[in-house]
């Protein structure tokens, strides 16, 4: 069985496309696939329904990404994959990285390709690129590795260690993003405002930083503030929706450590950080439907 995991960006999103370090966790939830020899070539994806081929001009995203998974293993037969997508698509829980990571994962397993979540992560950029034109690698990395980790475009993932778990609640805003368009709006922004830009990732940089210290110190509170300064620097940057404010706040009012949107925003998930399980229970039902517990340890 072949599987990619969730992510959620603790820190440093979009910032992290431009170069800059981010932090984020892999969770449970994720993506299974299976992949069996068949007559022809054919992706099936479930709870949607979906069954598509390759092709490589396709009009739908998967269908390209499906043919350039499929070019990577040049002799091979006909292989059926059928996926079980256990997030929620354009949520920024790192979907699309998790059903390339998946796949991929799962065509190893029928034909005996053999290589590490590492080389299994850096196949599935090119599943990523598909979907998001220029993506930084930090979902597909992290759906292929999970713990909690330290992230910058062309350096070695670096794992981070503490001995205190984290406990978030994931909560959906109910609306769908898509990563590229945001990615786009930051590309303009950088383009007529380059000095505001610049500006903001550094200010980023710094949380960053300070979020890795204050992790593997245990320091939850220190954390959590960081992380309502990221979701304010996110607003500047115009990432941030009204519904994603205010479940922010809802959790914040409700005992949150710190709170912030994940992922590309317009939309999409925000997460709290809660000071401790039973906690983290209440503020689920704080954040009502759609909303979950993710446990990770560093
Ligand atoms: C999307 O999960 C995170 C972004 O930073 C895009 C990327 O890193 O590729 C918005």
């Amino acid at each position: 069985m072949g599987f990619g995991r969730g992510k959620v960006i603790l820190l440093g999103e979009h910032a992290v496309v431009h170069g800059c370090p981010a932090i984020a966790v892999g969770i449970e939830r994720g993506v299974t696939a299976e992949a069996v020899t068949a007559e022809r070539d054919l992706l099936r994806l479930s709870p949607w329904d979906l069954a598509l081929g390759p092709n490589s001009n396709g009009y739908e995203p998967l269908e390209r990404a499906f043919a350039a998974a499929l070019a990577m293993y040049p002799s091979r037969p006909p292989l059926e994959v059928s996926a079980k997508v256990d997030l929620p698509a354009g949520a920024g829980l790192g979907c699309s990285a998790a059903i390339g990571v998946a796949v991929l994962d799962a065509i190893d397993e029928v034909l005996g390709v053999d290589r590490s979540r590492k080389a299994l992560a850096a196949a599935a950029l090119v599943w990523e690129k598909i979907f998001h034109g220029n993506p930084s690698g930090i979902d597909n990395t992290m759906s292929a590795i999970g713990g909690v980790a330290l992230y910058r475009k062309g350096d070695e993932l670096r794992p981070l260690h503490s001995n205190k778990p984290l406990h978030l609640v994931i909560g959906y805003s109910g609306e769908p993003s898509s990563t590229k368009e945001m990615v786009a709006l930051v590309d303009r922004q950088l383009e007529n405002d380059r000095e505001r830009v610049t500006k903001a990732f550094a200010g980023i940089e710094v949380l960053v930083r300070n979020a890795k210290l204050a992790i593997e110190a245990g320091d939850h509170v220190a954390l959590g503030q960081l992380l309502d300064l990221n979701h304010t620097l996110l607003s500047s940057l115009m990432l941030c929706t009204t519904k994603l404010d205010d479940m922010c706040q809802a959790a914040r009012r409700a005992g949150a450590l710190g709170a912030k949107m994940t992922g590309a925003g317009g939309g999409g998930c925000m997460f709290a950080l809660a000071p401790k399980r039973d906690e983290a229970l209440r503020l689920r039902d704080v954040l009502g439907e759609g909303s979950f517990v993710a446990e990770v340890t560093a």
